[in-house]
């Protein structure tokens, strides 16, 4: 091959390389290091490869396919079914969450026959070991022979080893500690040193598992201010990318101490939509069994038999589960001349957008104040006001801290508005889900029968939903939004 010779420009400081020459590194910062390098670029010009060859599909081998459990339900979960063979999945997160202990759980809990390799570019040898007695994996010395530990990040010192180990599971942590002489030398392409070496890096050991038929998990570091660059850049790379994230622990969730949620960005091998929930405990990260009643709120006053006014019970769907939460609102008249709403767990626009219905809606057919002079013809809707919310500031919370992004929240968030700003209540046990179009009606959601049935075994003794062609017990049906406040509000 016919070899070119070209230039770029080296730190001597710290080792960073550009294509042009510049008064100061952008990586250390020094002034005067960059010197005039020269290295072989082979020419653009490639020899003649051999043809690649085609297969037909019928002889591509299913077991390709396969799956290795990963010994943890939850993750199983979110990844569909168990870690894909051949696949590399992205674990992102903010320190503290937990990803190396998840690593080296899975490591633990994986069910294969064959070798595990843990590297880990950030801690100790030691340090490893102290987590995995922590974990209390040193009672099984077969376990403990079976995982191989390599605390580097040089990509060319992990390639040797794998080569040698011959592993089908190789975890990462992290894609930011990897590094390779090889990455530098592509200067001329590179946007930044870390990100250029992380997907360089990151690069080989995704094609290693592809051709060893292992699987490849990837930590890496998120900030609390968003997703930085870095992790972002490897997403398209991957098959499979999970975030790791913490309810906020300010909201006090009712005896469970914290808890951390697993969700797919991408998969795939598997849908998006699943979460898995875990707590960190003293022996590290361990399921949560009973996800449905686990975010609602623990009331001992002598009256239970109703909530307090702004609170109202949904029945939503996350992923292939049904888990029950505490939609809590607030109105206050606005303090400047718009009314402002203050929602993260919920978007606020769709705050909004229940809010508008609301008003539109409820004071189509219903007298303003609820006292004044009828505007109908029909009395019983005369008797319950409609109401303003225009003029409110709208506070709008989920205890526990999920997230909520499920459709069928928007019944329960207009019947925690309406009870908020009326300051009437609702029954503890009415458990409640539906959508809301912008006509007020509401409108059928995906698997009303499993909501009902994971409320009524939590208690919840009635359900206020979308009409259903299945008798479900203890399900009152309402076709808008106007006949569902008067069912459990209008006594
Ligand atoms: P770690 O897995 O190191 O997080 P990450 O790799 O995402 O930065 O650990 C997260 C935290 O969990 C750490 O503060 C220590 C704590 N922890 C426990 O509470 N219990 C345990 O059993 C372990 C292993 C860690
Ligand atoms: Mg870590």
């Amino acid at each position: 091959m016919k070899k070119q010779k070209a230039f770029i420009y080296k730190c001597s400081s710290c080792g960073h390389e550009e294509p042009k020459w510049l008064g100061r590194c952008p990586e250390c910062g020094e002034w005067n290091t960059l010197t005039e390098t020269s290295f072989q670029k082979n020419s653009s010009k490639k020899e003649p490869r051999l043809a690649a060859q085609t297969l037909p599909l019928a002889a591509v081998d299913p077991m390709e396919g396969s799956r290795i459990e990963s010994g943890i339900g939850e993750l199983d979960r979110v990844l569909g079914g168990g870690i894909m063979k051949r696949s590399s999945i992205l674990v992102g997160g903010e320190p503290g969450i937990g990803k190396s202990t998840l690593l080296l759980q899975i490591a633990a809990a994986a069910l294969t026959k064959g070798r595990i390799l843990y590297v880990s570019g950030e801690e100790s040898a030691g340090q490893l070991r102290l987590r995995a007695d922590r974990l209390g994996l040193n009672a099984d010395r077969s376990l403990m022979e079976r995982i191989e530990i390599l605390c580097t990040g040089n990509l060319d010192e992990i390639e040797l080893v794998l080569n040698n180990v011959n592993p089908v599971l190789v975890l990462i942590d992290s894609a930011q500690t990897l590094f390779s002489e090889d990455a530098s030398m592509q200067a001329s392409r590179a946007v930044s040193g870390t990100v250029n070496q992380m997907k360089f890096c990151s690069f080989e050991l995704i094609s290693w598992v592809k051709e060893h038929d292992a699987a490849l998990f990837l930590t890496a570091h998120v900030t609390k201010e968003g997703i930085i660059s870095g992790p972002k850049t490897l997403e398209h790379m991957v098959d499979t990318v999970l975030y790791f994230e913490q309810n906020d622990r300010t909201s006090g969730l009712n005896g469970a101490v914290d808890c951390r949620f697993l969700r797919a960005a991408k998969n795939r091998f598997g849908s998006v939509d699943e979460i898995g929930i875990f707590t960190m405990g003293e022996k590290g990260l361990s399921q949560i069994e009973d996800t449905g009643r686990m975010f609602l709120v623990k009331r001992t006053e002598t009256n239970t038999s109703l909530l307090p006014p702004g609170v109202a019970i949904a029945a939503v769907l996350e992923g292939s589960r049904t888990i029950l939460v505490e939609i809590q609102a607030l109105t206050i008249p606005a303090k400047g001349s718009i009314s402002r709403v203050f929602s993260d767990k919920i978007d606020s626009g769709r705050v909004s957008r229940i809010s508008a219905v609301l008003e539109k809606h409820l004071n189509k057919q219903m007298n303003h104040s609820g006292a004044g002079q009828d505007s109908s013809n029909e009395p019983e809707k005369v008797r319950f006001p409609g109401i303003r919310l225009s003029d409110q500031d709208l506070y709008v919370n989920v205890a526990g801290g999920i997230r909520i992004t499920e459709v069928g929240v928007e019944l329960a968030l207009a019947c925690a508005l309406y009870s908020a700003r009326m300051g009437l209540s609702l029954p503890a046990n009415l458990a409640i889900a539906g959508e809301l179009s912008l006509t007020g009606e509401i409108r059928p959601i995906h698997r009303l029968s499993g909501r009902v049935k994971t409320a009524a075994n939590l208690g919840f003794a009635s359900f206020l939903g979308p009409a259903s062609d299945q008798q479900l017990q203890g399900l009152r049906s309402a076709k808008d939004i106007n006949s569902a406040i008067k069912l459990f509000f209008n006594k």
